[in-house]
């Protein structure tokens, strides 16, 4: 029997300590962190990931906004946004969600964030001294995914890891923080020949291809610890599942993230981290 990781249980931990020291920096400081999240059309996965930030936020207890604009704004007007919410000194985080429509540049609109209050990592600047090992904004998944297995009590040092997918969202990052902290990372992704004989070298697998139960049971080697990162809908039950087959791998790993459950949750809860932290670094300067 595999340990079950728990991401929701984590999560709201680490909010509960994040609310009280929410409630100290508003008495300090005269007001609390401000986040700004823009929603562009109506995407229901983005719908639904920008309802879970504003739930988030109210439960620290940081201020949320939430910008809607429809998907057929121009990306001119969403620079203009984004130049004003940069100049705006009551604004200490901002978050474009993401995937934007076709006829904007997302690098462009990314990087037209300050990097001072991208809370998402995203920014040139944050993706250059993470690699540079330099103080940054950690993006928020591979963050929430080096916490879920310290807090489970994972040795990372010297394994074997093996990342499938190669996303500046996902893959890249959290094959970085686990090469600071020393484990062997392999980064597999969809050209990858014989996946399963990578998969198999895994200590530790982490997976974020976004293909519903894509890692079967044979691609992982007995004893494993499985990171899934995938939010997908089961074609046949059309429930949420994950990228691996959790009913079939579940038997044959020590521990393994649910999915909801695991990830999702923690990825929320850095971002109510990174608000805090951008917030502060701003107070303090
Ligand atoms: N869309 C899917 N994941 C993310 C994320 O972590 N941040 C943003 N901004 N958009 C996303």
């Amino acid at each position: 029997m595999a340990t079950i990781i728990n991401g929701k249980e984590l999560a709201l931990s680490l909010k509960q300590e994040m609310a009280a020291n929410v409630a100290t920096f508003t008495e300090k400081y005269g007001r609390v962190p401000h986040l700004v999240v823009i929603l562009v059309g109506e995407d229901p996965g983005s719908v639904s990931y920008v309802t879970g930030k504003a739930k988030a936020s109210e439960e620290v207890g940081l201020k949320n906004t939430t910008i809607r604009k429809p998907d057929t704004i121009s990306e001119e007007e969403l620079l203009g946004i984004i130049d004003e919410l940069n100049n705006d000194d009551t604004v200490d985080g901002i978050l474009v969600q993401l995937p934007l429509p076709k006829h904007i540049d997302t690098d462009k609109v990314i990087a037209a964030i300050k990097a001072e209050k991208d809370v998402d990592g995203f920014h040139p600047m944050n993706v250059a001294n993470l690699w540079l090992k330099q103080p940054c904004t950690l993006p928020c998944t591979p963050k929430g995914i080096i916490k879920l297995l310290k807090r489970a009590g994972v040795e990372i040092a010297g394994k074997e890891v093996v990342v499938v997918g190669r996303s500046n969202i996902v893959g890249l990052p959290v094959s970085k923080l686990l090469l600071n902290e020393n484990a062997t990372v392999t980064i597999a992704h969809s050209r990858t020949r014989d996946l399963g004989e990578v998969t198999r070298r895994a200590d530790i697998l982490v997976v974020a291809i976004g293909r519903a139960k894509f890692i079967t049971a044979d691609m992982v080697k007995e004893g494993a610890v499985v990171i899934d990162v995938g939010v997908n809908r089961d074609p046949e039950s059309k429930k949420l599942c994950g990228d691996v087959d959790f009913a079939a791998i579940e038997p044959k790993v020590s521990a393994i993230t649910p999915v909801p459950g695991g990830v999702g949750p923690m990825t929320i809860t850095c971002l109510m981290e990174n608000t805090i932290e951008c917030f502060l670094r701003k107070m303090e300067r």
